[in-house]
């Protein structure tokens, strides 16, 4: 981590910090020097990916749900809000977890933050855009969001929870930031949590057909996680209140990347093509101004080196 960005938190709370993203957070905060409390119900985590910091004395592991009141007796200088189900897979066969974890969690946390008076940052997602009729998104777009697909479950959660940060902010002087999240991939993911890099990975690397949804036209944006890090600890650092979008505005089709995936693995797989799901959105590209103006961040690892480094981790993973 860049050491300039966050020269003041002795102790940070990271709700999911037993996830794929707030995971690395952990990491990178105990890297820097700051105390960790981790407050994660495993519901889509994992104590593996935290295995190796539970004997650091600067970390703390607390088995519980956001959606319960957070109770961290240390003084807290930030809280990191990045609890929920976040692959379509997992929320949707969590459907309520995933809407209670948005509204309940999001206010535990806000109150946490509150309480400590310590800075709050709101894990959103690109997922607030929907199906976007604008592209690329920025923040000041309002979405295409249907609030009764089956998506709605986490569209609608990450809606409600920028309005209560937002809200909590001007009532009570929280000192809150809301980070927009578009795909983000990299170690940690599980194979089968039903997200694109893991899946055509996993399926590469078996030596079975990679199954590309729909034509393969419908594009995404892939940020390697050790850049969205970089780019949440930096917002968390500022006093930016957000929506602030963090992504890697490179686009790519779903084709394009299972073929780079198939190049980079060394794999003999073909592609399968298979049924869209419902509400699939047909493009996403963040335009990241606001993050290269205010936060003076911009993604520096390529598609070709991220998913490289995915690889070899997923390998010796398999070979473990
Ligand atoms: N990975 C991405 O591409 C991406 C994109 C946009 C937004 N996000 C956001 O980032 C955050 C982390 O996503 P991820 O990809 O690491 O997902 P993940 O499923 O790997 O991690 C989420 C973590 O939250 C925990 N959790 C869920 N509900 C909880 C609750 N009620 N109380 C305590 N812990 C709970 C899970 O056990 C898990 O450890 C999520 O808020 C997600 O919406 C991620």
């Amino acid at each position: 981590m860049n050491t300039s960005v966050a020269p003041h938190w002795r102790h940070a709370v990271v709700t999911g910090g037993a996830g794929f993203v707030g995971s690395h957070l952990c990491a990178a905060l105990l890297d820097h020097g700051t105390d960790v409390t981790c407050v994660d119900d495993l519901s889509t985590g994992a104590q593996e990916n935290i295995a190796p910091f539970l004997g650091s004395p600067g970390f703390t592991f607390q088995r519980a749900s956001a959606c319960q009141p957070l109770n961290v007796e240390r003084p807290v200088d930030l809280v990191l809000h990045f609890a929920s189900p976040a692959s379509p897979a997992d929320y949707l066969r969590l459907p309520l977890h995933t809407l209670e974890t948005g509204s309940l969690g999001t206010r535990n946390a806000l109150a946490l933050a509150r309480t400590h008076e310590a800075r709050f940052i709101l894990a959103s997602t690109s997922e607030v855009y929907g199906d976007p009729q604008q592209h690329p998104q920025s923040e000041d777009y309002w979405g295409n969001v249907n609030p009764v697909g089956p998506r709605s479950v986490y569209d609608e959660a990450k809606r409600f929870g920028e309005a209560l940060t937002t809200a909590e902010a001007g009532e009570n002087g929280t000192d809150t930031g809301i980070v927009r999240l578009f795909n983000t991939y990299g170690p940690r993911m599980r194979g089968h949590d039903g997200r694109a890099v893991p899946t055509f990975v996993r399926q590469a690397l078996a030596g079975e057909p990679l199954t590309v949804t729909g034509d393969g036209r419908q594009t995404r944006s892939l940020c390697y996680v050790d850049d969205t890090v970089r780019g949440i600890l930096a917002a968390a650092a500022s006093d930016l209140r957000g929506p602030v979008n963090l992504g890697n505005p490179v686009e790519i089709t779903m084709l394009e990347l299972a073929e780079l995936v198939v190049e980079l693995a060394d794999s003999r797989s073909t592609v399968r093509f298979i049924e869209r799901p419902t509400d699939d959105p047909a493009v996403r590209c963040p335009d990241i101004t606001l993050a290269r103006g205010k936060l003076q961040w911009e993604p520096g690892i390529t598609a070709r080196e991220g998913l490289g480094r995915t690889i070899g981790w997923f390998r010796r993973r398999l070979a473990a």
